[in-house]
């Protein structure tokens, strides 16, 4: 018996490659269709071109929304899910205020599968069906995520905080327990359906030189596993890293030292980067996630698009809940969209879409499996409601009326004016884990 397909008719769109490189870099199918068979893209084309090939099989309807490839946060803390908006403080006040104490709490795996179970089902109601996750210093943080992705069989990149000094006495692991915690949490979940595991220094000031070694080995063990960290957010924190390590002339260094700049390192911020730093960056094929919500939230700055793209630097775009303000990468796109205004530089909807999507499967090497809806990728995407809201519905009349409602200012009003409630469903592995219930949207076959 042939396996049984799906086809979803709605507006098609997704990146076939970088904006920044080509004109060609996207698929737009204003009337489509996308056909998914166990739980994969199969094809995607005009709906008058496929749906003969089809005959018996029912359309979802989704005609006059959009369906692109569901969105993927390069970093995000869940266990700050509760403590999004927390009032008065920057970055190393906030941690010391805020996150710390809120962290403690996931020593206790009931807590920690009720959290990871919020924030997971959050991601899809903001459209948001891959992200890379710091956990906590606690091994059942990193097990309670996992396991709770794995019952959505979603793509989950997550890892165990390290952090052997300048924390609470809680909150900190040694060099040796780090290590074998992590090797533990490796060995256990590190390729196991979906889920891979990302070895996670919280940033120079909570590790010693040799937690950093030690993690650096660990990578080189596991090579295909992940590296995050925080890498230059805030002028103290700068200040206080370079004071740490005084033998290094600037931030990365610190990480150079222990050989962990490479080129499956993503790091949080880097808004006040040499062009030095920057070029060193991309000589190793770093990653950077620039995380626009929380550096307005927390005050830390406002990251040089320009740079990283002169430099030719991996740059993909996070929320970095709880510094961010948003799960809604859309949210993410506007905010990013401002602080590069505020630099002089206005950032094509593309480009920002293109730094959720594509080019963060890219960048994480996960290309041929998500972020696109190329045969054979995970079908992984999302129903988009171009006008959900008043104002988005007056100016979707309005371009209606002067000839103007196409992608591109479709685009840039969800990245302007959207967030969750422009989401209609959200699908991962081609089974659906989110419907919102707004609307009149007719779900069976016609
Ligand atoms: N630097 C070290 N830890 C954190 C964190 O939890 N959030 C942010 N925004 N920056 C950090
Ligand atoms: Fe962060």
């Amino acid at each position: 018996m042939n396996d049984p397909v799906y086809l979803y008719r709605g507006e098609v769109f997704y990146f076939k490659a970088s904006p920044l490189d080509t004109d060609d870099f996207y698929c737009y199918f204003p009337d489509g269709l996308l056909v998914v068979s166990q739980g994969k893209i199969i094809e995607t084309g005009t709906y008058q071109d496929i749906k003969d090939r089809y005959p018996e099989t029912s359309i979802t309807d989704y005609s006059g929304k959009l369906l692109m490839p569901g969105l993927i946060d390069s970093h995000v803390h869940y266990p700050q899910s509760e403590m999004i908006g927390m009032y008065g403080r920057q970055l190393l006040d906030w941690l010391n205020e805020y996150t710390y104490p809120t962290e403690e709490a996931f020593c206790n795996p009931e807590y920690a599968e009720r959290v990871a179970r919020f924030f997971v089902n959050e991601l899809f109601r903001n459209g948001t069906t891959t992200c890379m996750a710091y956990a906590t210093v606690h091994k059942e943080s990193v097990d309670a995520l996992f396991s709770v992705a794995s019952g959505y069989n979603m793509q989950m990149l997550t890892g165990k905080v390290l952090m052997n000094r300048n924390a609470p006495q809680v909150l900190m692991d040694t060099e040796e327990s780090g290590e074998s915690d992590s090797r533990e949490l490796i060995e256990t979940w590190h390729k196991k359906g979906r889920n891979l595991y990302v070895i996670t220094p919280r940033f120079s000031i909570t590790s010693t030189h040799g937690q950093l070694i030690s993690a650096a080995r660990l990578h080189e063990e596991y090579p295909d596993t992940y590296v995050q960290t925080h890498l230059s957010e805030n002028k103290n924190e700068i200040d206080s890293t370079l004071s740490l390590s005084p033998e290094c002339t600037d931030y990365l260094e610190v990480y150079e030292r222990a050989g962990l700049v490479t080129e499956r390192a993503v790091f949080g911020h880097c808004i006040h980067l040499s062009d030095s730093e920057c070029r060193r960056m991309a000589e190793a094929g770093a990653i950077i996630a620039h995380c626009p919500t929380s550096n307005l939230f927390l005050g830390s700055g406002l990251f040089d698009m320009q740079q990283a793209n002169r430099i030719n630097i991996r740059t993909t775009l996070a929320t970095d809940v709880g510094g961010g303000t948003s799960f809604s990468l859309f949210r993410t796109m506007g905010e990013a969209y401002k602080v590069q205004q505020l630099n002089g530089y206005s950032m094509p909807v593309f480009e920002s879409l293109y730094k959720c999507t594509r080019g963060t499967a890219k960048a994480l090497k996960l290309d041929d499996k998500i972020g696109s809806f190329e045969q054979g990728r995970e079908a992984d995407f999302i129903v988009v409601d171009y006008a959900a809201t008043p104002s988005q519905q007056i100016r979707k009349e309005y371009l209606e009326r002067n000839g103007k409602w196409d992608l591109e200012n479709k685009l840039f009003g969800i990245q302007t004016l959207g967030d969750d409630r422009n989401i209609r469903a959200t699908y991962v592995a081609g089974n659906r884990v989110y419907l919102s219930d707004s609307g009149n949207h007719q779900e069976t076959g016609m």
